[in-house]
C-alpha cells in the first residue's frame, strides 16, 4: 500500500487538478477525456511498468539503473534527461505550489470569501509580489525538503499514507458538495457528453501529452520508487492502480470545477491557466453567496487539496534528484537532500520573479517559468519517454522483461505480450509525434 500510495502520490498533482480541467474545458470536455482515458491505457501505462521493470531490477535510482543495464552505452542519457527533468519540473513546480499554500491560507483567513474582492487583481498582485511569492516557495519547499530528510520509510512512504487517503477525502467532500450547485447538470453533460468537432490532431496531442505529464512517467520518480519495491510487487497490477486513482482524481477534479462554473452566469468553462486561480474562487463564492460560511469552506478545503496533491509530487521530483546525489556521489541523505532543495530552490527564485519583476527576460518569446516547462514537459519528457520505451522494447532482454513483469513466473502471463506490443511500436511513434508537435510549437512554426 506505501509504495502504491507513493507512486500514486507522485501522479497526482497540480496537473490532475489544474492542468486537466482546463484542458478539458478549452478543447470541448467528454471527447478530450476519451483520447485522455486511451492515451493513459496504450501509452502511459506500458512505459510505467517499462520503468518499474527498470527500477525494480536494478534498485537503483534512474541514471545507475541504465549504467547497469547498458554499461557503456549511450542508453544511460535517458537516465541523466529524467534526472535532469525532475530537478527542473521541481524547480518550477514549487513555484506555483507556493501559490497553493498562499491560497490555502487566504481562503482560512477570509481574504478569498469576501464579496467586494477583485479575483484577477488578487492573483496578479500576489505574482508580481517577489518577496511574497519567494516566501510562499520556500515555505512549500521547506515541508517537502523535512519529509524527504526522514528517508524513504520514515518520510515518504509514511507520509504517503496519511496525505493521500486526505486527498481523496477532500476530494469526495467536494463532489457531494457540488451536487447542490445549480449548475450540476450542465456540468455533468459537459464533462460526459463527447462534442467530436473540436478535437484536432493538435487537441490529440495536447491530450497524450497530459496523460504523460499527469502518470509522472520518464522523469525518474516511478523509476526510483519502483527501486524500493519489494520482489513480490505486482508491477502491472501497480501501474493500473496508480492510474486509476490517477485518472479518477483528475475526472473527479472535474466534477467539483465544472458545476460550480456552470453555476455562475457570465463564467466560461475555457479560462485557460487562471481558472483555478482567478475564475475558481470567485466561482466559489457566487455558487454559495447566500451562506457564506459554505464559500468559506469550500475554498479552503479546495486550496488545500491542491496543496496536497503539490505536495505529494514535488516530493517524488525531490526525490528522484535526491536518491542519485546520495547514491552516486556517495554522500549522506541529509547532505544529498539539503543539496537538491537549495539547488532548485535557487533555479526556483528566477521563476517566481519570472511573473514580475524578470517578467522581461524571455527566450523564444518565453519567460524563464514557461521555458522551463516547455523545455521539460514538451521537449525532453517526450524524448526520454520515446527513447525509454525503445529501450524496454528492443534492447532489454525479453527474458529480463517477463521475469520482472511475471515475478519470476509466478504471476499470469497473458498481458507481457501486450505489454511488449504497444512498447515496442504504439508508444514510440505517439510519443514522437507528441516531441514534434513540442518542437514545433516552441520555435513557432
Ligand atoms: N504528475 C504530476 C502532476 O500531474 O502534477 C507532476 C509530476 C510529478 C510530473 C512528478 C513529473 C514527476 F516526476
Amino acid at each position: 500500500m506505501g509504495a502504491i500510495f507513493a507512486a500514486a502520490g507522485s501522479a497526482v498533482g497540480l496537473g490532475n487538478i489544474w492542468r486537466f480541467p482546463m484542458l478539458v474545458g478549452d478543447n470541448g470536455g467528454a471527447a478530450f477525456i476519451l483520447i485522455y482515458i486511451l492515451s493513459i491505457l496504450l501509452i502511459g501505462i506500458p512505459i510505467m511498468v517499462g520503468e518499474f521493470v527498470i527500477g525494480r531490477h536494478t534498485q537503483s535510482n534512474m541514471i545507475d539503473a541504465f549504467r547497469q543495464l547498458a554499461p557503456g552505452k549511450w542508453w544511460r542519457i535517458i537516465g541523466f534527461m529524467g534526472i535532469g527533468v525532475a530537478f527542473l519540473i521541481l524547480s518550477y513546480y514549487i513555484v506555483v505550489s507556493g501559490w497553493t499554500l498562499y491560497y490555502a491560507y487566504s481562503s482560512f483567513t477570509g481574504a478569498l470569501s469576501d464579496p467586494s474582492c477583485d479575483y484577477e487583481a488578487f492573483f496578479n498582485n500576489y505574482v508580481a509580489n517577489p518577496w511574497l511569492c519567494l516566501l510562499s516557495a520556500v515555505i512549500f519547499m521547506l515541508l517537502t525538503h523535512l519529509i524527504i530528510i526522514r528517508g524513504v520509510r520514515d518520510g515518504i512512504e509514511k507520509c504517503s499514507k496519511v496525505l493521500m487517503p486526505m486527498l481523496l477525502l477532500i476530494i469526495g467532500i467536494l463532489v457531494v458538495c457540488t451536487f447542490s450547485m445549480p449548475g450540476i447538470h450542465k456540468g455533468i453533460s459537459f464533462l460526459l457528453k463527447p462534442d467530436f468537432s473540436k478535437l484536432t490532431i493538435s487537441v490529440v496531442l495536447d491530450a497524450m501529452g497530459q496523460a504523460f505529464y499527469s502518470l509522472s512517467v520518464a522523469m525518474g520518480c516511478l523509476c526510483t520508487y519502483a527501486s524500493y519495491f519489494g520482489r513480490n510487487t505486482r508491477l502491472v497490477s501497480s501501474a493500473l492502480s496508480v492510474s486509476s486513482i490517477d485518472t479518477s482524481v483528475a475526472i473527479l477534479s472535474g466534477f467539483i470545477i465544472f458545476p460550480a462554473v456552470f453555476s455562475v452566469p457570465g463564467v466560461e468553462a475555457n479560462a485557460g491557466p487562471g481558472l483555478v486561480f482567478q475564475t475558481l474562487p470567485y466561482v466559489f463564492n457566487m455558487s454559495f453567496g447566500n451562506v457564506p460560511f459554505l464559500a468559506y469552506i469550500f475554498s479552503g478545503l479546495f486550496y488545500v487539496l491542491l496543496f496536497l496533491a503539490a505536495l505529494t509530487s514535488a516530493i517524488s521530483l525531490h526525490e528522484a534528484v535526491t536518491a542519485y546525489v546520495h547514491e552516486n556521489w556517495k554522500l549522506p541523505r541529509k547532505k544529498a537532500s539539503t543539496i537538491v532543495s537549495v539547488a532548485s530552490m535557487s533555479l526556483g527564485v528566477f521563476c517566481c520573479l519570472s511573473f514580475g519583476v524578470l517578467s522581461h527576460w524571455t527566450v523564444f518569446g518565453l519567460t524563464i517559468f514557461d521555458l522551463l516547462d516547455v523545455v521539460s514537459s514538451n521537449i525532453i519528457l517526450p524524448l526520454g519517454g520515446v527513447l525509454l520505451a525503445l529501450f524496454v522494447g528492443w534492447y532489454l532482454s525479453k527474458a529480463l522483461v517477463r521475469r520482472e513483469i511475471t515475478n519470476d513466473g509466478q504471476v499470469s502471463q497473458r498481458v507481457f505480450p501486450i505489454i511488449m506490443f504497444l512498447l515496442r511500436w504504439v508508444a514510440p511513434i505517439a510519443i514522437l509525434s507528441m516531441f514534434v508537435k513540442g518542437v514545433m510549437e516552441m520555435i513557432g512554426v
